[in-house]
């Protein structure tokens, strides 16, 4: 039944009604706002705190997006055929509400009414929890390609989990850190719509049974499963300033029955419930391993879970407005979100094959034109491969499709490479050995008409060297897609200061169009501009340094130098470098206290995984460094570092914008692309950093005078590990000053005195086979910091290369990124 629109209503009386449901206006707002307080929450207005304001604002702006996002949905219904669906196990949101205000185009209103009840937005916006349902850069980029599929009103849905504890809580306690359980929805969330419809059954173990169907068809049945359910729930994406919204439908585990009914009539109550407890786990937690494959089943069992339910509801969509599949993929694009989600290869086949009746090739055929990888990396231990043993426990009846896959493959290979029996071991979805293997970026290069790596190094990488034989025999399946970041939220919502500064020269449009920020380039030669620029990064620093001092109890001026790295801490991004530096630093400062060095504030942030050991251990030394140095009397205010603790979006928000050096310091070829490094340019911050990941393409962009690079490239890096023509021992030979940082870390300088705590370190920088290679990046990056600091005791000439730093950041917007996934892989022109 349809409820009819009340026609009968006057033009007046319908306005009037729309302000009062979706408010535009300051006193609308607040009249919302109350009546939230009081219908929904329960709340007395007068006695109601700033948690309950935030809850009550949170629903004030859902209601307007949800009447945007029903419009929305009608349109793809009537209008559009093509949408895609982007599955990702990560969707790394953040806070949602300023960036709604600012996408609706309400902060001026919402701000004055806020302010009318006795708050103001600032203090409101500080009661939302972070949405941490992701790891980092991947996750990160899950949500900020939300945000521009939005704004580019492309028919898209994003798919993932609803995980009921997201990225660990982390603490330093002694300078370790320290994991808590992040249980970010103790209070609930006002930005989710729970849904009691549809939901779908996802089936895991059991076994499959042939038989033939009544024309004699081979036919299979997967029987005696043990069943989950797969609870909808919606969040909410608005488009900037326009009438779009889409959602991201993540999946909640919920038990199949309530009770199990054989152990309560045996009055087994807690067996009873223990199906309950056990179906509902699947979607409890996030992994916190960053680029690391454990091969744990509950981590496939999340896999297949989301999967699952997600092509249910695409299938479920699609039938709404199709009888047969010949048109599938005409109307259907998935993108797969690295392989994590790589089931779903299978899994499609598998519905059209024994769900749908369809014969092989042509089921094949409709699936290889629907899916699309992104791969993220190039690290081989990150690479998912499933032991057979577990994948056929868990999904049986996938194991068997992915054989079949695997053998039509590999038949057509022996084709056309007779006789290369090399080739077949290496390009098999199967890796033999004990125990054998799926290989589920081989599984994913197969099932996909598109492969695509992240930044243009990454892509060349991927084709010439884990992916050579693959790049030869799908030549056009390879290409490159640069990552982004939404201007949004990395400039707009993290900077007003600058984006007023920037507004009030060039004028609005470059939140949706970021090559306009080309237009700031002459202003690098205006002294008025730029020191109204420097005055914009004074008070951002200012800002940080109040929160460093209330977080961590450590002083700092915002006169020094902000040098930063914050990110996820992995050997391959070299934290340890950064700290190798620090000690350099100090001990200049210490032995050479007349040399003209700019002061500096190193600040590091970023989680550990909680089972990655020697990443803890330089969080350790970092910490322990900072306790040395910022208890020096002997350097004064001339060095400070700081540890801050649970790096998430909120803070990167607050300290990026505050930072005049980017540390984007990986051994060239392995980081993928980053994101981070395009944030703090964007925010006006210079980059010290090597030719890896999105890097090379940020020095393209803003001019090799305009960046700090050192050290080795990808292909030196590679060559040097093989042929180790400096070892760590011979530099310190022949450099005493790389040799006294390596002494002071082994003679206990930073461990009162304890020589063990950080040998582990020690050894491996020391070590011939160093796969990070340290010590050989560490003369080139001490003598680039030099040119840092030059640059930096040059203020002019620091905020001219500043300015046309942000000035040349056009090419990293998503809205860019998403342009080309729409048009050159998903079909949908933009
Ligand atoms: P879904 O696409 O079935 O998930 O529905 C999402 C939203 O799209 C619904 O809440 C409706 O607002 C709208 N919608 C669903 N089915 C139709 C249809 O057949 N025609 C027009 N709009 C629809």
């Amino acid at each position: 039944m349809s409820i009819p629109t009340p026609d009968v209503l006057s033009e007046a009386s319908k306005k009037s009604a729309r302000e009062q449901y979706f408010p535009t206006t300051v006193k609308s707002i607040q009249d919302n706002i109350i009546h939230h307080l009081i219908s929904f929450q329960g709340r007395d207005p007068e006695r109601s705190g700033a948690s309950d304001i935030y809850k009550a604002l949170a629903f004030t702006m859902r209601d307007i997006m949800v009447e945007k996002w029903i419009k929305t949905q009608k349109r793809y219904y009537a209008k559009e055929k093509k949408r895609v669906y982007y599955l990702s196990l990560e969707f790394l949101i953040g806070r949602s509400l300023g960036n709604a205000i600012i996408n609706l185009g309400l902060w001026e209103e919402v701000d004055q009414a806020i302010e009318g009840l006795g708050y103001t937005l600032e203090e409101i916006r500080e009661q939302e929890e972070d949405a941490a349902l992701g790891n980092g850069g991947l996750g990160r980029l899950a949500a900020c390609f939300m945000d521009s599929i939005a704004t580019l009103k492309i028919p898209a849905y994003g798919y993932g989990i609803r995980y009921e504890y997201g990225l660990f809580n982390q603490q330093l306690i002694n300078g370790y850190q320290v994991e808590s359980p992040d249980n970010w929805l103790r209070y609930g969330t006002p930005w989710e719509f729970e849904r009691r419809l549809p939901v779908f059954c996802v089936k895991f173990y059991g076994k499959v049974t042939s038989f033939q169907d009544e024309k004699g068809c081979y036919r299979t049945k997967w029987i005696e499963t043990e069943d989950v359910m797969a609870m909808p729930c919606d969040i909410l994406v608005p488009g900037y300033k326009n009438d779009h919204v889409i959602n991201m439908r993540l999946w909640a585990a919920r038990a199949s029955r309530e009770l199990d009914l054989t152990h309560f009539g045996e009055g087994d109550y807690i067996g009873a419930v223990q199906h309950k407890v056990s179906s509902e786990t699947i979607s409890k937690v996030l992994y916190p391993p960053d680029h690391n494959y454990a091969g744990q089943e509950l981590r496939l069992k999340q896999q297949y879970f989301f999967v699952c339910a997600t092509f249910q509801d695409i299938m479920r969509r699609y039938k709404k407005q199709n009888q047969t599949f010949d048109t599938f993929y005409d109307e259907v694009a998935v993108q797969l979100n690295d392989t994590h989600p790589a089931i779903a290869i299978p899994e499609l086949m598998r519905l059209l094959l024994d769900e749908e009746g369809l014969n092989w090739e042509k089921a094949w055929d409709i699936s290889t034109k629907t899916f699309a990888y992104t791969n993220h990396t190039l690290m081989p231990e990150a690479l998912e491969r499933w032991s057979v043993d577990l994948l056929g426990k868990v999904l049986p009846r996938h194991l068997q499709i992915i054989y079949e896959i695997n053998q039509r493959f590999l038949d057509q290979i022996a084709q056309e490479y007779p006789g290369d029996h090399d080739k077949l071991r290496r390009m098999s979805i199967i890796e033999e050995g004990y125990p054998k293997m799926v290989r589920m970026a081989h599984l994913a290069i197969i099932g996909s008409h598109s492969v695509n790596g992240v930044a243009a190094l990454h892509t060349r990488l991927l084709k010439e060297r884990i992916f050579k034989d693959f790049n030869a025999l799908y030549p056009d399946r390879f290409n490159s897609k640069t990552n982004g970041i939404t201007p949004r939220r990395w400039l707009l919502k993290a900077n007003p200061q600058l984006s007023a500064l920037i507004n009030s020269r060039i004028g609005e449009g470059w939140e949706v169009d970021l090559d306009k920020l080309h237009e700031l380039e002459p202003l690098a030669d205006d002294a008025e501009f730029r020191e109204a620029f420097r005055q914009v990064k004074l008070e951002n620093k200012t800002r940080l340094a109040t929160y460093i001092n209330l977080a961590t109890g450590v002083e700092v001026s915002p006169e020094t130098m902000f040098d930063v790295q914050v990110k996820r801490i992995h050997e391959y991004k070299r934290q340890l470098l950064n700290a190798l530096h620090v000690i350099y630093l100090y001990q200049k400062f210490v032995t050479q206290p007349k040399l003209n060095l700019p002061p500096r504030t190193v600040i590091f942030a970023g989680k550990a995984a909680p089972s990655y050991w020697r990443a803890k251990l330089i969080i350790k030394l970092i910490n322990s460094i900072a306790e040395v140095v910022n208890h020096d009397p002997r350097i004064g205010d001339r060095l400070r570092v700081v540890f801050l603790p649970n790096y998430n979006v909120s803070q990167a928000e607050m300290i990026i914008p505050a930072a005049d050096l980017s540390e984007q310091i990986s051994t060239a070829g392995t980081e993928a692309s980053g994101t981070g490094n395009m944030k703090f340019a964007l925010n006006g911050a210079l980059t010290i950093g090597t030719l890896d990941g999105a890097n090379i393409e940020i020095r393209e962009e803003v001019g090799d005078e305009n960046i700090f690079i050192f050290g080795l490239n990808a292909e030196e890096a590679e060559f040097e590990r093989i042929r180790n023509s400096r070892t760590p021992e011979q530099i310190c030979r022949e450099n005493p000053e790389v040799d006294e940082v390596i002494e002071a870390l082994a003679d206990g300088s930073f461990s009162l005195g304890d020589r063990n705590l950080f040998k582990p370190l020690v050894d491996s920088l020391m070590s011939p086979h160093d796969q990070y290679l340290l010590i050989r990046d560490f003369e080139s990056y001490i003598d680039s910091q030099h040119q840092v600091n030059e640059a930096f005791l040059d203020q002019e000439r620091w905020t001219r290369m500043a300015v046309l730093n942000v000035a040349r950041m056009g090419k990293f917007s998503t809205d860019r990124t998403i342009k080309q996934y729409a048009n050159e892989i998903w079909g949908i022109p933009v």
